[in-house]
């Protein structure tokens, strides 16, 4: 039983001592202490749906709109890539990957531009983004040779770590604040 509970804890990141003193657990809690809710998926943690957080960031109107055309086409590039996988097609997904979202991508979405309105922690997160891009690319090539898919799936998730970690901090807006 004890077992099953710290493992439950540990899936959904709550406080460990708390539940397993044995504590009645108070749903009207959830209102007020969202680390305890046990409702919230594991992605969650952290992110209150209520109170939005982040950081808002002035992009003149046409940025903002081409910005948002290119993260639809990011979206694309992971569904596509996700397919390509699905038939093993290494080399597609490779490519996919490094040209639409690595550093071969940069001049593609005027990367240069976009950088003066970021702030610091943004534009990192971005580089990390088309680093990460890069790396997957590489791996995905490794895998052709090896045959093993896990160092690319796993190369896959820490890209798109970098899409849940950017949009976790950051809105853009379109007027000054
Ligand atoms: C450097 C930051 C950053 C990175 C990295 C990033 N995004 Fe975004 N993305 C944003 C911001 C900011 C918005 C706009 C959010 C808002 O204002 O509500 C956005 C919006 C989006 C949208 C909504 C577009 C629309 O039409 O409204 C999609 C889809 C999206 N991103 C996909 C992705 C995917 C997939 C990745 C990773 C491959 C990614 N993004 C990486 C910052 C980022």
């Amino acid at each position: 039983m004890r077992i099953t509970v710290f493992a439950i804890a540990a899936l959904f990141g709550i406080g460990i001592a708390t539940i397993a003193n044995g504590q009645e657990h108070d749903p009207a809690m959830h209102q007020h202490d969202h680390g305890i809710s046990m409702a919230e998926p594991a992605q969650m943690h952290g992110a209150d749906p209520v109170v939005d957080t982040r950081q808002m960031v002035y992009f003149p109107k046409q940025l903002r709109e081409r910005t948002l055309a290119n993260m639809r086409d990011h979206l694309l590039s992971l569904q596509q890539i996700h397919e390509a996988l699905s038939t093993l097609d290494y080399d597609k997904a490779a490519e996919i990957a490094e040209q639409r979202l690595g550093m071969s991508s940069l001049g593609l979405h005027g990367a240069h531009e976009v950088a003066k309105y970021m702030p610091q922690g943004m534009q990192d997160t971005g580089t990390a983004m088309h680093r990460s891009a890069s790396r997957f690319a590489a791996a995905a090539q490794e895998a052709a040779a090896t045959g093993d898919i896990k160092p690319t799936l796993a190369a896959l998730a820490r890209l798109s770590g970098a899409c849940v970690a950017c949009h976790a901090g950051y809105r853009v807006m379109d007027q000054q604040p």
